[in-house]
């Protein structure tokens, strides 16, 4: 079995590892009027379940922006704080928006296997954790967001919940597999679309960037409402893949599964879980990126490219870090 394709299934064992990991304590906010959380890719996606918790599931009060971009909006500044998430710790849009928001008087803190992030947040004395190397940036999706929450929590920015749950709250391995499996069946042929409503876009975000990624395919992301005014009537006349991720406590949900059942000549709808608890919700974006992650790893292979390798992103973060600044 490909080594990529065991990180994905282990990530019962990432999940609890991340949860015992120690924090160092580095500081915390005093006032908080809003959150900003940076990075790119499959550490971005980060920045969706943040925001995602603070508007559904906890009450962190102030507005939550996330920033995949190497600038900040002109609002974030003193009073702000902004979460850094990199894998690498390297990747220039994320040091970009850091040195940005430093001098702009705002909390910083990062997470990190490593890297320039790292260097850059002990020299100034700000919080940062650390996550443990040897995964691809996409494969460590549990880490990043364990490691995040808990270190904003550390800082005083706890979105709730008791994260110590998770493991128990997480889809048994036979029941991911299966799941994979059906994704897999769906995406065989043409370019997926994957849809969620409002807070689960970046569960659909993150399945669209597992297909680039690991499959080297092409796919997108909707979401609902706005994709009922739209996107919809694309699937009138295609033969594209849909693939719907159902939150049964969404009423969104049922107008989006019975126009897909009219419109859409191939589609999958998952049920997700009805999700409440902070931890809830983490537990369920995890069992189902894992899922998806399995599948975008057997479609790669089957595809007989390297799952793992991105040639196109190195090439692009390569010339990227030229154009921004070579101290990056
Ligand atoms: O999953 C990946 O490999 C990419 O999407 C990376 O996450 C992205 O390029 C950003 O890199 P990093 O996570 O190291 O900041």
């Amino acid at each position: 079995m490909s080594d990529f394709l065991q990180d994905y299934l282990l990530w019962g064992d990432q999940v609890r590892r991340s949860l015992q990991a120690p924090i160092e304590a580095g500081g915390g906010v005093e006032v908080l009027e809003g959150l900003a959380v940076v990075g790119m890719g499959g550490s971005g996606i980060v920045g969706d379940v943040v925001r995602s918790l603070a508007a559904h599931h906890s009450r962190l009060g102030v507005p939550v922006e996330v920033v995949k971009d190497s600038s900040l909006p002109p609002w974030v500044g003193s009073g702000w704080a902004v979460l850094a998430v990199s894998y690498s710790g390297n990747t220039a849009e994320t040091l970009k928006a850091v040195e940005e928001a430093v001098a702009r008087g705002a909390f910083v803190a990062g997470v990190s296997s490593g890297g320039r992030l790292r260097d850059l947040l002990r020299s100034e004395g700000l919080p940062w954790a650390g996550v443990e190397g040897g995964h691809a940036p996409r494969s460590a999706l549990p880490s990043l967001i364990i490691t995040s929450l808990r270190l904003l929590q550390s800082a005083g920015i706890g979105l709730g919940g008791d994260l110590t749950r998770i493991p128990s709250l997480l889809r048994p391995r036979d029941e991911v597999e299966g799941l994979a499996g059906r994704i897999l069946d769906a995406v065989s042929e043409g370019v997926p679309a994957f849809i969620a409503t409002g807070r689960w876009y970046g569960l659909a975000v993150r399945a669209k960037n597992e297909f680039n990624e690991n499959g080297k395919a092409l796919a997108v992301a909707m979401v609902a409402p706005e994709w009922g005014h739209n996107d919809v009537v694309g699937f009138e006349g295609s033969e594209f893949p849909a693939i719907f991720f159902k939150d049964p406590l969404d009423p969104v949900s049922e107008a989006v599964e019975a126009v897909l059942k009219e419109f859409s000549r191939k589609h999958l709808i998952i049920g997700l879980r009805g999700v409440e608890a902070p931890e809830e919700y983490v537990a369920e974006f995890i069992s189902v990126s894992q899922a998806v992650g399995i599948a975008s790893v057997r479609y790669g292979l089957g595809r007989g490219v390297d799952p793992r390798e991105t040639a196109s992103i190195r090439l692009y973060k390569k010339v990227l870090k030229s154009a921004l600044g070579e101290g990056l």
